[in-house]
Order: C-alpha cells, then sequence, then structure tokens
C-alpha cells in the first residue's frame, strides 16, 4: 500500500461513482460576524501515526476548511458518520462514493443547509458551524448544486450580476427596481470577464429556461465564481451531462483554477473528471471515509480498487 493514502475497506461498494493566491475581486470576511470561537482545540500530536479521518494540528492551522468529525443521521439513516476532511488554500480536492454514500449530505454541513449532529467546521481560521448559509457564502464559500438551482427568466448577465451584490449582502429589491437594476461599472466588468471565461457570450443575454443544460452548469458556476469565493464547491457538475459536454466544463474548471486559483471541493461519480481536476480525493460509502490521500495513491490504491473500483485481487489490482 502506498505510504500516502489511508484505507480501511469496510464493505464492497456497490457502483463506481498554495498559499492563497489573491483573487482579483477579493471580498471582505466577516470575522464579527462568528460568534462562534476561534479554535484551538486539542488534535492527533504532531509526528505521530496519521489515522484515517485525522486532521493533524498543521493542517488544522494551516488550511482553508477543517471539517472534523462530522455526523448526521435522517431517522434511522446515518448519512454521515464521522466524516473529517481538509483543503488547503488554493487546493482542489474530490470526495467521492457511490449513490447515497452521504456526499451531498457531507456538502449541505459544510454549506450549512444541514446542521450536522456532531463535529465542526474551521474555515479560514474561523468557526463556521453556527453561521447560517448566508454568511458562510460571504466569508467565500461559493457552491453549485446537483440540480441545476436557477432563476429561470433571468438572463444569464443577471444572475453574474446579483451573485455579484449578493455577495456584498447588498441585495435590495426595491433599490433594484428604483435603478432598474442598474450595475456599476466594475460589477459589470466582472460579469463580462465571468462570460468571456465560461465561454457565454453569446448567451449573455439570453434566459436561463432557453438554455441546454450544459450551459446552465456552466451559469451556475459563473454565479459561483462572481461571488468571488475562497473556496469553490461543487456538488456532481457533471450530472445530466453528455461526455462532451463533461469535458468542456473540466476545461472551463481548469481554465477557472489556472486563472483564480480558487480552492475547489469537487463532489463527483465521474472519475476521469475527478482525476483530472483534483490532487487529493476523500472516499466515502455508507457515510463512512474508507479511503483519503493523494489522487494517484488513492485510485491505484489495492484496497481501494477492491473496494471501490469492485476489483478483486485478480493481479490487476496488485501492485
Ligand atoms: N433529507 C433527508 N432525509 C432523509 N434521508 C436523507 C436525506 N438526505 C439524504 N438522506 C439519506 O442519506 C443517505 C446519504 O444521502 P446523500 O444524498 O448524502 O448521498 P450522495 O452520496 O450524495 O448520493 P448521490 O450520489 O445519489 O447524490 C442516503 O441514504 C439518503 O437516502
Ligand atoms: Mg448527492
Amino acid at each position: 500500500m502506498s505510504k500516502n493514502v489511508a484505507v480501511s475497506t469496510q464493505g464492497p461498494l456497490r457502483s463506481a461513482g498554495m498559499p492563497d493566491p489573491p483573487s482579483p475581486y477579493s471580498i471582505s470576511s466577516t470575522s464579527s460576524e462568528s460568534s462562534a470561537p476561534s479554535t484551538s482545540v486539542p488534535g492527533p500530536s504532531v509526528g505521530g501515526p496519521v489515522e484515517k479521518g485525522s486532521v493533524t494540528d498543521r493542517r488544522r492551522a494551516e488550511s482553508l476548511l477543517v471539517a472534523e468529525n462530522i455526523s448526521k443521521r435522517f431517522g434511522g439513516i446515518a448519512a454521515l458518520s464521522e466524516m473529517s476532511l481538509t483543503v488547503d488554500r488554493g487546493e482542489a480536492v474530490g470526495v467521492v462514493g457511490p449513490n447515497g454514500a452521504g456526499k451531498t449530505t457531507l456538502f449541505n454541513c459544510l454549506l450549512g443547509i444541514e446542521i450536522p449532529d456532531t463535529g465542526r467546521i474551521i474555515f479560514d481560521g474561523k468557526r463556521i458551524d453556527n453561521l447560517p448559509v448566508y454568511k458562510r457564502a460571504r466569508m467565500g464559500i461559493a457552491r453549485t448544486f446537483q440540480r441545476l438551482e436557477l432563476f429561470s427568466e433571468m438572463t444569464v448577465r443577471e444572475h453574474l450580476l446579483l451573485a455579484q451584490r449578493s455577495a456584498r449582502g447588498r441585495v435590495s429589491l426595491l433599490a433594484d427596481l428604483i435603478n432598474h437594476g442598474s450595475a456599476s461599472k466594475a460589477e459589470e466588468e466582472l460579469a463580462d470577464h465571468l462570460l468571456a471565461l465560461l465561454k457565454l457570450e453569446d448567451v449573455a443575454d439570453t434566459a436561463v429556461d432557453g438554455l441546454s443544460l450544459g450551459h446552465g452548469r456552466l451559469v451556475e458556476l459563473g454565479r459561483a465564481l462572481a461571488m468571488s469565493p475562497k473556496l469553490l464547491m461543487l456538488d456532481e457538475p457533471s450530472s445530466g451531462l453528455d461526455y462532451n459536454e463533461t469535458k468542456a466544463l473540466t476545461k472551463v474548471l481548469e481554465q477557472v483554477r489556472e486563472e483564480q486559483g480558487v480552492a475547489v471541493l469537487l463532489v463527483e461519480h465521474d472519475l476521469e473528471m475527478v482525476s483530472e481536476v483534483v490532487s487529493r480525493l476523500y472516499v466515502l460509502d455508507f457515510g463512512r471515509l474508507i479511503a483519503e490521500g493523494m489522487l494517484d495513491d488513492v485510485l491505484s490504491d489495492t484496497g481501494v480498487r477492491q473496494a471501490y473500483l469492485g476489483q478483486v485481487a485478480s493481479g490487476e489490482g496488485q501492485r
């Protein structure tokens, strides 16, 4: 087994499923808004053996996002059990696992859509587990959902403009009506920049209900980027896309990361997409972390191949 991957196979899976670069459009964080204390808690000692799912003191201090021991039950279902995860500044991290593994539950707990039963979440050095969704968003966490959540009658450009205002807490329906929704020069410039980056210029003034799903996913991505996030969270962005659309989205994601250096947490079934975007990977099954480590180590690890890819040691999985 590779030295960089921690694996615990608890049963077969059912299917395959940098320093912070300055953002050109940074928004300020909301340190005064958090009622939770900034963290300083005991953890595994530095230099000791690193357990699967544990967060070392160094990672706890330096990471952009730290989630520790997150559990969530829905009635009798343990959707997520003691999941821990970190994302460094500017890093791209993947979470994979079969249907029902708990990926969206983790995603929603990190965003504040679900309240975890246990654990805590630290973002950019501050506890966020008591903060509502919008405050986490203003601190720099942006997301796209597994199912498209766009305003059908709004145009692509309007989505990008509105997202900038909501990131700054400046959404006012009354003011926008009086001003006829007029945007500032800076807001227009960022919208134009994102339209070009995402190759959405041709549909900029089209209402989103007239767009393909592939375009819709790009609009969701653009809306997230319009918030100038430190962390971009994507839940199954390839969902419903064909091969070529997935390839195009992957390429755009790579360009976005190259240009903006934003950290990414990618929840995805499509292992090809995951392999092209992330450098580190967590594998969930039945709500439990079964493996974590550098991408190549996890994907080539015999235990993960046996459990996740269903390749029982028949020679192919042996190293
Ligand atoms: N709101 C809810 N109420 C009840 N059960 C839920 C709820 N949300 C999720 N679950 C259950 O929790 C488990 C984890 O679901 P989750 O949606 O997190 O999985 P997932 O890994 O995102 O799956 P998929 O790949 O299909 O998107 C599943 O058994 C699911 O049925
Ligand atoms: Mg899901």
